[in-house]
């Protein structure tokens, strides 16, 4: 037969449409897009729904090891059958440099866990801990060149944070070679020094955590960040914003004419700093850095979203379990916030609320939807147009919703590792029913049809240097 399968009668969103079409595929490849398809082994029926671009969530965490011998909850299988589950076909974890080896080193042992254990497909970022001469001078350049272009700095946490020159070497090794350089920006003496006053007062539950990260302490880091890759000229990503003082200074930054994307997450969308109060340290689960801040916060993201400040709409996903009777929760984590592991989980319910409380409540249309959970992702991080596009020739990565489905999130309906869900008990409209990784449906119907060890390892492409990079923003 012409085609694979055929998705029939569906109302296909790209990032610059909305159109009714058939979608053709053969061999993993969309190759035909047009009306009244015919001559496949087999046919969804996508009548009432929207077909869209697979969800690219370009800031997953999975089994990086996290401090005090703290484990993640997610392994690949089970991290990607939650993003499959939540229309998602290719993650973009972190790779984890630890200090004094090789990226490589960190490479192989990533690779090792990923391989044959996946449902969607997965690219990585690296994460430089330890910027030496030899990894900086000679193995980072060859592994842009090999497909491996992207990376995150920390300005945070102890056993990751680089210092500014350490930050300015990388932002120059990536302009000579076109890496993506992600940075996460709080500014880690100034967190210390609140952490000392605030144990001194006696002050440590989870709440503390977001009280010793306030927001100047995320402003002044993105402001130097900004600042550094304007010193150096390069294009830099601006991870996690959770407030409108460090949006602003994207926005001050762009009009200096520094290259920067913006990212933000459904947390910062959905909580405040006040979840993280609860008894029985039960706020301790909704610890992340940034922390989540209060509801004008929450309003200048929306504004970031609808506006264009940001272009990336990304999870964050970072899963810890906190039953402490099966031993994953570090017990010093329940006496001092300090000691409790950043991060919550997420990638499952990344694209639902943005659907049901941007789109159709609507905030955003449906192409910025695409564009900020999909195409931009691709395009920041090398994988575009193969993957984040609806087009002819492009990976058959493709989620179908359901916009008649009604859900409340209940972490018994996730698929994650994690033992609750931030966002439990939100409501939303709107749920991708079918997710099809490479021509192929990995959940069909709601229901698992794909095998684990499907989804594949995807190289990606640096950036082209010196060229302006050509995200797709809102024009409002
Ligand atoms: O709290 C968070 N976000 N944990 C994950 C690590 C990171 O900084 O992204
Ligand atoms: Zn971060
Ligand atoms: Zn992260
Ligand atoms: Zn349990």
């Amino acid at each position: 037969s012409n085609y694979d399968l055929i998705i029939q009668n569906g109302t296909v969103a790209t990032a610059a449409d909305v159109f009714q079409a058939d979608i053709g595929i053969k061999d993993g490849k969309i190759v035909q897009i047009g009306q009244s398809l015919s001559g496949a082994a087999r046919t969804i029926d996508a009548s009432g729904k929207y077909v869209l671009p697979g969800g690219i969530d370009s800031h997953v965490h999975i089994s990086q090891p996290s401090g005090d011998g703290i484990e993640m909850a997610d392994d690949f299988e089970s991290g990607t059958l939650s993003a499959v589950f939540g229309g998602n076909t290719t993650i973009m974890p972190f790779c984890l440099q630890e200090k004094g080896k090789s990226l490589r080193e960190a490479l192989t042992a990533y690779h090792a866990l990923a391989e044959g254990q996946c449902y969607t497909d997965v690219s990585f970022h690296l994460i430089i801990s330890d910027p030496s001469d030899a990894v900086l001078g000679q193995e980072l350049p060859a592994l842009v060149a090999d497909g491996y272009p992207s990376l995150k700095v920390f300005m945070t946490y102890e056993s990751l944070r680089l210092d500014d020159a350490q930050i300015l070497k990388t932002l120059d090794v990536a302009r000579r070679t076109g890496a993506t350089v992600m940075v996460h920006c709080e500014n880690e003496d100034a967190i210390r020094f609140l952490i000392e006053k605030h144990e001194l007062a006696g002050d440590v539950a989870p709440r503390a955590h977001a009280s010793t990260r306030p927001v100047a302490v995320e402003r002044e880091a993105t402001h130097r960040a900004l600042t550094l890759a304007e010193i150096v000229d390069v294009p830099v990503v601006i991870v996690h914003v959770s407030n409108g003082e460090a949006m602003e200074e994207i926005a001050r930054a762009r009009t200096r004419g520094v290259k920067v994307v913006g990212e933000t997450c459904p947390q910062y969308l959905t909580l405040t700093a006040k979840d993280l109060d609860g008894m029985d340290w039960e706020g301790a689960k909704l610890v992340c850095s940034p922390p989540p801040r209060d509801e004008d916060a929450q309003k200048e993201c929306w504004r970031g979203i609808e506006t264009g400040a940001f272009e990336l709409f990304s999870s964050d996903h970072c899963p810890f379990r906190y039953d402490d009777q099966h031993g994953k929760l570090n017990p010093k984590g329940r006496t001092n916030f300090r000691h409790i592991p950043n991060g919550i989980p997420g990638v499952e319910t990344r694209l639902p609320i943005l659907f049901s409380q941007g789109f159709m409540a609507g905030r955003i249309d449906l192409p910025r939807f695409v564009v900020l959970t999909s195409t931009n992702h691709a395009k920041t991080y090398g994988l575009y147009p193969q993957k984040g596009t609806i087009a002819v020739g492009a990976d058959a990565d493709i989620a179908i919703w359901d916009p008649a489905i009604e859900r409340t999130i209940r972490h018994a309906d996730l698929h994650d590792g994690a033992d609750y869900s931030p966002y439990e008990g939100i409501e939303i409209t709107g749920w991708p029913i079918t997710t099809i990784v490479a021509g192929k449906a990995v959940v069909e119907n709601g229901v698992l049809v794909g095998a684990k060890g499907h989804g594949q390892y995807r190289k990606a492409a640096a950036r082209q240097i010196n060229k302006q990079s050509n995200l797709t923003r809102a024009t409002s």
